[in-house]
């Protein structure tokens, strides 16, 4: 039986709830630790469905992996094969594996990369700055092979910002001839965690965090220690959460100085937020329109829109979200239609009208983010939600159900199996 989420909204969340660590970031650090045949110890790895594909596609290229004390601890004493196997298509996070892989072993070979049905995705930038870096690249209809016989530095400007395109050059960079300069580069928290992770390696990543980095090759990396960052999104996730049920939520362990303009717009919606060092405490009195438009790093990023869009929509007035980084990031408004969320709009831009009682009723998650908005919407909604695909979230959020029904909130997954431990 596939598993539901059934959500009966309008109990304001109150209490205490840990952010876990970062998806975006534990994804590319577990990749890099492919660069090393030392041991890794990994501290603050989210247990998701995402984070379980990604080490089993590692482990197929010779990574040996377990647990310590809840720390992650991981060796790939020698590379073995790449990891052709299906999983690999299933998340997009596969084609991270092609710079750390390339620069150990000059081979990488999967399915094409898949992940949330968010537009289009492409993978031409990875390509390009691989070519530009010695390796050739062959690509099937389903799959890509990437060969080379030694990587070197380049000078790669990006189109776009991309977050997954800087990680694999900064990556295969590490241990290319030369120096390696990335302009345009993204500049999102995450990057920056990945080069902490990678200087901690013995690697030579200047600038991560600015629009220009420089990585000098260096001949080997070692084993190191890191924690992994918390996950802003998340973060951000719960935030909304406690806003829209009008409870007192204080959130721990929240990441420091990686705020963008996430922060103002809460302020904006009528989310008051006080901080004390890593703790947040969220509280919503009154829920007010704003126009958010997402972009690269610091600007508001593109996985919270879709959390924001109930919080909109109870407010009384017009607002608007333009989506800046995706074609098409509004597959989640279907959904949230059946509950009597009004909208209007196209791929690119949507006005929603408010204020607007949402009604519970059964929906489907499209997506990691739109299935967090499903919920999001369904705890501040009148009545039973029942959201089907539910094990999409999953991916991105650490036992959701149970993390929020300990603050209060009336969750239950019905119809558990085994798809969605892993
Ligand atoms: C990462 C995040 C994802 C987030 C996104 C944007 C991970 C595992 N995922 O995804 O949650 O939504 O950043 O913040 O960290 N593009 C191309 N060609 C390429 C690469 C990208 O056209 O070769 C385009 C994409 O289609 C998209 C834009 O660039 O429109 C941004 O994509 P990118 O920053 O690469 O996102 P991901 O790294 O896939």
């Amino acid at each position: 039986m596939c598993p539901v989420l059934r959500i009966v909204g309008g109990q304001p969340l109150e209490g205490e709830l840990q952010v876990n660590g970062s998806k975006n970031a534990a994804l590319p650090i577990i990749a890099a630790t492919l660069l090393t045949d030392g041991e890794v110890r990994l501290k603050n790895v989210p247990d998701l469905v995402d984070v379980r594909v990604m080490l089993s596609l590692c482990r197929v290229s010779g990574m040996e992996f377990g647990y310590r004390g809840g720390d992650l601890i991981v060796r790939t004493g020698q590379i073995r094969e790449c990891p052709t196997r299906p999983e690999a298509g299933s998340i997009r996070a596969s084609i991270l594996l092609a710079g750390p892989l390339l620069a150990r072993c000059g081979h990488f070979q999967a399915p094409l990369p898949g992940g949330c049905s968010i537009g289009d995705r492409g993978i031409d930038f990875h390509i390009q700055a691989l070519r530009m870096m010695g390796a050739q690249v062959a690509i099937g209809s389903d799959m890509i092979r990437v060969r080379t016989g030694g990587l070197h530095g380049a000078q790669v400007e990006l189109p776009f910002p991309s977050v997954g395109a800087t990680e694999n050059i900064m990556m295969a960079a590490t241990l290319a001839e030369g120096r390696t300069r990335i302009l345009n580069a993204a500049r999102e928290p995450e990057i920056v965690d990945l080069a902490t992770f990678l200087n901690r390696m013995g690697a030579a990543v200047e600038g991560a965090g600015t629009s220009h980095i420089q990585i000098k090759g260096v001949e080997e990396l070692k084993g190191a220690g890191h924690e992994v960052m918390p996950d802003r999104i998340e973060m951000g996730t719960l935030m909304a959460a406690g806003a829209i049920t009008r409870g007192r939520l204080t959130l721990k362990r929240c990441p420091l100085n990686t705020d963008g303009e996430f922060f103002d717009k809460m302020a904006e919606m009528g989310i008051e937020l006080s901080r004390r060092g890593s703790e947040i405490a969220v509280a919503c009195e009154e829920h007010r329109p704003a126009d958010i438009r997402t972009g690269p790093y610091p600007g508001f990023a593109t996985d919270l829109q879709p959390i924001m869009a109930p919080l909109l929509s109870l407010a009384d007035g017009e607002s608007t979200i333009v989506e800046g980084v995706f074609d098409n990031r509004f597959n989640y408004v279907s959904e949230l239609r059946k509950m009597g969320f009004r909208a209007e709009g196209d791929g690119r831009r949507q006005t929603i009208r408010g204020p607007t009682r949402l009604q519970g009723c059964n929906v489907v998650a499209p997506d990691i983010r739109g299935g967090a908005s499903l919920i999001v919407a369904a705890l501040g909604a009148e009545g039973v939600t029942n959201m089907a695909s539910c094990q999409k979230v999953f991916r991105g959020y650490e036992r959701i159900d149970q993390r929020l029904r300990s603050v209060g909130a009336d969750i239950e997954l019905m119809g558990e199996d085994d798809d969605l431990e892993g």
